[in-house]
Order: C-alpha cells, then structure tokens, then sequence
C-alpha cells in the first residue's frame, strides 16, 4: 500500500512538471538591431524602427508561428548584449567574419555587400587605393572598419556612419567607408547628400550578411533558418528584396 502510495505522487509530480514545461515553450525571441543602416535598418521619418532586417525578421517569425520582436541596440555594444542574454539574437546587417565565429552561430546568408569608399562629389578620390594616409570615417567595429588596417589609413570611427558622413560634409574627413547597400542609399536615396556625395571605385571586400545567435542556441537558429527556407519556397523573400532594393 505504501509503495503504491509513492508511486501516485511521484507519478502526479512528473504529470505536474511535464504540465508546466510544456505551458513555458518560448514564444517571443527578441532581435537586437542598431537603426542607423538604411535600407537595413533604420528609424524613419515618423520615428519607427523599419528597414529589410526588421521587416525580414517578423516575416520569418510569421513562417515559424513566433513572435520574433526587433529591438533597437547601439552598435558598439551589440555583440556583447547578444552573449550576455540580453536579447536572443542579432540582425543588423551583420556579416560573417572569422572572429564573430568564434561566439556566435550564424544562419542561412540572406544578403551579399562589400566595402566602398564615399567622398564628397568634388574629390579626386578614385577609389580604395587613394586612401593612403587619408582621414577616412567608418562606423566603428565594423568590416568596414578592419578592411582599412591594410590600406594605412588615418581611420576616424564614429558610433554610427551618419555621424562620419556629417563629418565629411563639414570637411573633417576625406573619404567615409561602410556596405556598398547602405552607400548606395545614403548616397542615392537621401534628398539631403545625393547632390554632395559620390562612390569612388568599386567594393573592395566580399562579405556575406546573416542573422546572428549565441553560439550554441540552435534551437533558435534552426527556426531562423526554417523561417528563410519558407519565406524563400513562397515568394515572400524575394518580394521583401524587392521591395527594399536589395541584391
Ligand atoms: N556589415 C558590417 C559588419 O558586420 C556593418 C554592419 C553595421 N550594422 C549596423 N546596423 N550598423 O561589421
């Protein structure tokens, strides 16, 4: 009887936990995104958090039944949010590097950029290989940023690329360097820079773009990628791209 006694309880406790995990599977996933990377991400004229990565990530949120928020981080402490749990993952237009391997697992490339060089239109600038000395601005810690350790630039960096872009129209800067998408847009797209800047020369990186987790979280990383994948089958990827004029 005793015996039979212990064995209810112990058998209604793992009914009880089973019970409580099963209602705690996570729904929400919080993606950290620095909004200073137009057509990536940005905040708009109506002050809201928009670009392709937002829109891409609640997109393949939609596709895995999750809600998948976005989140505005600064740059210079994204990384570091991301490894101590203060968001799930990151998508800002991240590209895979080596060292980001080291901590972070990536998912399914979704964009290719490389580096370029912007200058004010009246420079005689021609391209990556002028740089030589030259004060150059970039965001800092970006690819942009570690490509021109090998070109003996005077590199000026700043908290976002906007800020080095100003500098630059204020003559404290030579040349400004960061993703071919996003030079495009500040250079084409802006009504306020288009007449003033141009892009010297042609990419001088390859680097892909992919979402970000902490290493080790393939749970969340194979939603990530299962979201893509669908989002990829049904059309719906390609119109965001389209959408956002992104290659
Ligand atoms: N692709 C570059 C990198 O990973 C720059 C990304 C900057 N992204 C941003 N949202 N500010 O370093």
């Amino acid at each position: 009887m005793k015996k039979t006694g212990f064995f209810i309880i112990v058998m209604a406790l793992v009914a009880v936990c089973a019970f409580a995990s099963g209602s705690k599977e996570k729904t929400e996933y919080i993606f950290g995104t620095d909004a200073t990377w137009p057509p990536f991400e940005y905040i708009d004229e109506q002050g809201n958090l928009t670009g392709f990565d937002v829109e891409l990530v609640e997109l393949i949120g939609e596709k895995v039944g999750k809600n998948f928020v976005v989140k505005n981080i600064p740059w210079d402490t994204i990384f570091a949010g991301l490894l101590n749990g203060q968001y799930d993952a990151v998508a800002s237009g991240v590209t895979i590097t080596e060292d980001r391997m080291k901590t972070i697992d990536f998912s399914t490339v979704y964009a290719k950029v490389g580096q370029v060089v912007i200058v004010p239109t009246d420079s005689a600038i021609t391209g990556i290989d002028d740089l030589a000395g030259k004060k150059v601005g970039v965001q800092i810690g970006t690819t942009g940023d570690l490509a021109l350790d090998e070109y003996g630039t005077d590199t000026k960096r700043y908290d976002d690329i906007g800020l080095a872009i100003e500098d630059m129209l204020n003559g404290n800067l030579e040349a400004a360097v960061c993703d071919s998408t996003i030079a495009a847009d500040f250079v084409l797209k802006n009504d306020k820079y288009s007449s003033l800047l141009k892009i010297a020369g042609e990419p001088f990186t390859a680097e892909e773009y992919a979402i970000g987790v902490k290493k080790g979280n393939t749970e969340l990383l194979e939603l990530i990628n299962e979201g893509i994948e669908k989002a990829k089958a049904d059309g719906s990827f390609d119109e965001l791209k389209a959408k956002w004029g992104i290659i």
